[in-house]
């Protein structure tokens, strides 16, 4: 029997306790393993008292819960990790103290749980020699080497209601309501819940738009004699030029980590002010999207990403990561997670939604 570590790091998502739990629960029963929760994600390998064990009795009641009962931060990269210096803050490598930890905590391998930013940290770790498994999370669905993330199916019903709740209160107004959805790179999110949601127009950050295109979209719908419209835009969705993009609005803080404040949403609603008598109004449905109970699907999936973790730890496929390909969740390297994925603009989904009339600004 072993002794793994595990954390969680990162934005948190739907599915992450599912996930655990399936580690636990057939590493214990199955193989009698042990496993040791390090808290906050990487933070817990570098600073003390972040670490306990982890009990099969520590993962009852978790299946239904959202966020990570080990916590998780996305500004612990112990490849440049924040330390105070005096009144400010520097940045350190202090990975070499990490591999440290491990050994002092006597793991035979440690289970890494998180999105690109947590993995690329797991495959930079496995460089330095560190037995590492990853397993793929993130309700934007942009990890390549995955056909899907878990997270990304609870993300898209929570949106899709969303829009549907909004449906009714844009035509009761005749308003056009601009929604913001999360998602900074990639548009799989809004994509796929603005499909679900039947939202007229679709931007995503994989195509500028043009707000000559997007006026268009809207005064066609207008001469049907339906003026109230429904825009989903992802928060890093920016008008061609590319001068007021969200991305542009983030302040940082050293120390803290980037502090995004938001406003594709806003930006693309003041643009179509200029030129349309409509009411807009935007609603901006942030971190509503990663909170709460995961649904059956993503439980499933997540389930199958833990208990398919003991599966590379018995063959000793250390510097991989599980993936589900093919419906079928197999190892896949590390490496695979730092290669980016993006909506294919000309694929299937966009080219049948604007075959359907929803406009995608361009
Ligand atoms: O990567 C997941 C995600 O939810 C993105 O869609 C979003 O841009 C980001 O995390 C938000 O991060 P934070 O929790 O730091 O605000």
């Amino acid at each position: 029997p072993l002794r793994l570590g595990v954390l969680t790091g990162g934005g948190d998502c739907p599915g992450l306790n599912a996930l655990i739990r399936g580690l636990v629960r057939r590493g214990v029963h199955e193989f009698d393993h042990s496993f040791v929760g390090i808290e906050n994600g990487y933070m817990g390998l570098v600073e003390p008292e972040l670490v306990r064990p982890l009990g099969v009795e520590d993962t009852r009641g978790i299946l239904p819960k959202g966020g990570t009962i080990l916590g998780t931060s996305n500004k612990a990269n112990p490849f440049s990790y924040p330390v105070r210096e005096g009144t400010g803050w520097v940045e350190r490598d202090v990975s070499d103290q990490v591999l440290r930890r491990c050994e002092e905590l006597r793991l035979d391998g440690l289970v890494a749980i998180g999105g690109d930013g947590t993995l690329s940290i797991a495959h930079q770790l496995a460089d330095k020699g560190l037995k590492v498994v990853g397993c793929p999370k993130t309700i934007d669905n942009d990890l390549s080497g995955t056909d899907q993330t878990f997270g990304f199916d609870t993300a898209r019903l929570i949106v899709t209601e969303a829009l549907d709740r909004l449906h009714s209160t844009a035509e009761a107004h005749d308003r056009v309501m601009v929604v913001e959805i999360m998602g900074r790179h990639a548009g799989f999110l809004t994509l796929e819940s603005g499909i679900a949601g039947g939202a007229d127009v679709i931007l995503i950050p994989e195509i500028p738009y043009r707000v000559e295109s997007v006026l268009e979209t809207l005064k066609r719908r207008a001469t049907r004699r339906r003026s109230f419209s429904i825009i989903a835009i992802s928060e890093g969705a920016y008008p061609e030029g590319g001068a007021l993009s969200v991305l542009a609005e983030a302040a940082d803080i050293p120390g803290r980590g980037v502090v995004r404040l938001g406003g594709s949403g806003k930006v693309c609603a003041d643009l179509l002010a200029r030129h349309i008598d409509a009411e807009i109004r935007v609603t901006v449905l942030g971190h509503l999207q990663r909170g709460g109970s995961p649904s059956a699907a993503d439980r499933v999936l997540a389930t199958r990403y833990g208990c398919k973790v003991l599966d590379l730890v018995r063959d000793g496929q250390w510097g991989h990561m599980v993936a589900l390909r093919n419906n079928e969740v197999v190892p896949v390297p590390l490496s695979e997670s730092r290669k980016e994925r993006r909506v294919d603009v000309q694929g299937d989904l966009v080219r049948f939604a604007r075959s359907m009339g929803i406009g995608f600004g361009d």
